[in-house]
């Protein structure tokens, strides 16, 4: 029989999840858990690297979990865990430290516009943020790692870096793909549909979380920037309409051509409350879910300690081999 391949994937526990988050990554995981061996990781160390408030990340941490169990992981199926519980990974992240250039974090896009937004905490830990992103990756030799659109770049940093240790000392590290889903495009901002819709937007109105009442979401789509003309059209003149329409799509399941169809001589009005319909009804059983989850902290202590051990066994692995590898005495 071949060997299962194994998917990781991590989600900081920073902000308030979107729905962009949701229908970018979070949404495809579940479909792994069959087929794969599936790690789910909740990456509290990569959080620090823009300062938290330590109560909020401690219950952002049990949120970030509780919604990927509301989302449709189940923890008997998946591995989830939370970073800092594996110490493998800080371990690991120093390591690849030293073997990822100055040069190819210098070009990270993220680096780049994080540090315009922090400009007063530019820390070490923000420019290597992406050698730890590729320890989580590679010390569960991982096959496929299922990830937004923003974060490819980081991705294919992991490759160059695996590629770059096999090649320095033989076979180590399973080269990882990438798993971007064909059909998350990234959603934008409802109020200025020309930027990503970001969890740290400071127009509230423009940004859909994952948690969100019914109220709150027909409100916000009620109120979404569209273009001009009346048309519901998918085209790259249209950002506000166009972005709409994925967001109906990725709910309802509807193509664009169905959409187009469905609103022909309709107006604005209509499509935007079907698409708060179709949003809110998306997300009802997983608000529903969270909230019987995040009430139980015993049982979510418990998941979490279970990940931990089973990640703990595969990071080791890894670790035994690499630091064998490198020429540190046992
Ligand atoms: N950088 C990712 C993000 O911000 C989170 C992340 C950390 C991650 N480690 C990972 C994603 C490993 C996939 C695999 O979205």
């Amino acid at each position: 029989m071949e060997k299962m391949k194994t998917v990781f994937s991590g989600i900081q526990p920073s902000g308030n999840l979107t729905i962009g988050n949701y229908l970018g990554a979070m949404k495809n995981f579940s479909k792994f858990s069959e087929d794969y061996n599936t790690f789910y990781c909740v990456v509290d160390m990569h959080a620090i690297t823009v300062r938290q408030v330590p109560a909020e990340l401690r219950r952002r941490t049990y949120e970030t979990l509780a919604l990927y169990m509301a989302a449709g992981l189940d923890e008997k199926k998946n591995t989830l865990f939370v970073q800092s519980h594996v110490p493998q990974h800080a371990e690991l992240g120093w390591i690849l430290d030293c073997y990822t250039m100055f040069g190819e974090l210098s070009r990270m896009t993220q680096f780049k516009d994080k540090s315009a937004k922090n400009a007063q905490n530019i820390n070490a830990g923000l420019f290597t943020y992406p050698a730890l992103m590729a320890a989580d990756i590679l010390l569960y030799q991982t096959d496929i790692v299922p990830v937004g659109i923003d974060q490819k770049q980081h991705l294919e940093l992991a490759r160059d870096v695996a590629i770059r240790f096999n090649q320095i000392y033989g076979d180590t590290f399973t080269v990882p793909d990438g798993y971007i889903s064909p059909d998350t495009m990234k959603i934008m901002s409802l109020q200025e549909p020309t930027a990503k819709m970001s969890k740290s937007d400071p127009n509230p109105n423009g940004v859909v979380y994952i948690l969100d009442s019914k109220d709150d979401i027909m409100r916000k789509f009620k109120r979404a920037v569209t273009d001009s003309g009346s048309e519901i059209r998918y085209s790259e003149d249209k950002p506000g309409v166009s972005n709409l329409m994925s967001i109906y799509s990725a709910f309802s399941g509807k193509s664009m051509e169905e959409i187009e169809r469905e609103f022909d001589g309709k107006g604005y009005g209509d499509f935007k409350l079907a698409v708060g319909e179709a949003c809110a009804d998306g997300l009802s059983k997983i608000r529903e879910e969270f909230a019987k989850l995040i009430a139980d902290k015993a049982h979510l202590d418990e998941v979490m300690k279970c990940g931990a051990e089973a990640a703990f066994y595969h990071a080791r692995k890894t670790m035994s081999k690499v630091r064998r590898k490198i020429g540190f005495v046992n």
